[in-house]
């Protein structure tokens, strides 16, 4: 069992600005101590301040490698494509190689995508930073409730999504567990309930993340309700 951490903060844009500090401290210690920085980003609407935070920062990315959690299978020049949301509000801004840049092949379906992005993360692992979001149901990259995945695996398929489009891949919970810092984003009143079960030990997706250094909980007032 992990220990989880809640850490409270009036609004969204709070949650942002904690969420960047964290990173930046644990890039700059990563760089100086292998210079390099491993980091997943979160799909969703949640972690776009973050991004356009960190686009406007000017800072030197130029050692950082980036990950996602899971991803859309569409085109990767649809709008509803995780990777071209980060790109619009963070990377095509930054300074970092495109080598570095490691999005999930999704536009090649849920097994193909999913069996080549975990050729890719294997040799990446253990992540330094692996930032999350939580849907409304519980759910966090694309593992969603009462769906079972094979849990040899790094990477999987998702077929029959809840949450549009229905085909994703995500990394599994073996993967994500595999990281110096885990960070889970939670804003907005839409996310009360969720907030409220998994407090109340419910059997989400969300409650089955382990990481040996602990969650930390990122949440604003909305998202708390009766934690307030
Ligand atoms: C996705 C995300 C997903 C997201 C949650 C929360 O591809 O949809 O990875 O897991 O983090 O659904 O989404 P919001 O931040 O938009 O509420």
């Amino acid at each position: 069992m992990s220990e989880i951490r809640w850490h409270l903060f009036p609004d969204a844009q709070s949650v942002a600005n904690e969420t960047v500090r964290r990173i930046s401290k644990a890039a700059r210690h990563a760089v100086e101590h292998r210079n390099e920085f491993h980091l997943v980003l979160a799909g969703g609407s949640t972690p776009r301040l973050v991004y356009r935070q960190l686009g406007a920062s000017g800072a030197d990315f130029s050692r950082w490698h980036i990950y996602l959690g899971d991803e859309r299978c569409l085109d990767p020049d649809d709008s509803e494509r995780n990777s071209l949301m980060i790109r619009n509000d963070w990377l095509d801004q930054a300074a970092i190689p495109s080598a570095n840049i490691h999005w999930i092949p999704a536009e090649l379906g849920p097994e193909q995508g999913a069996s080549r992005y975990e050729s890719e993360i294997s040799s990446a692992l253990p992540f330094d930073l692996v930032m999350l979001g939580m849907g409304e149901d519980g759910h966090t990259a694309s593992l969603f409730p009462g769906q079972q995945h094979d849990q040899s695996r790094l990477v999987v398929p998702v077929y029959q999504s809840p949450k549009p489009p229905p085909e994703r891949v995500s990394l599994n919970y073996s993967a994500l567990s595999q990281t110096g810092e885990l960070l889970v984003l939670v804003t907005g009143e839409g996310k009360r309930g969720a907030v409220e079960a998994w407090r109340s030990n419910a059997d989400l997706p969300v409650a089955a993340l382990r990481c040996e250094a602990g969650v930390d909980v990122l949440l604003d007032r909305e998202a708390a309700g009766e934690l307030v």
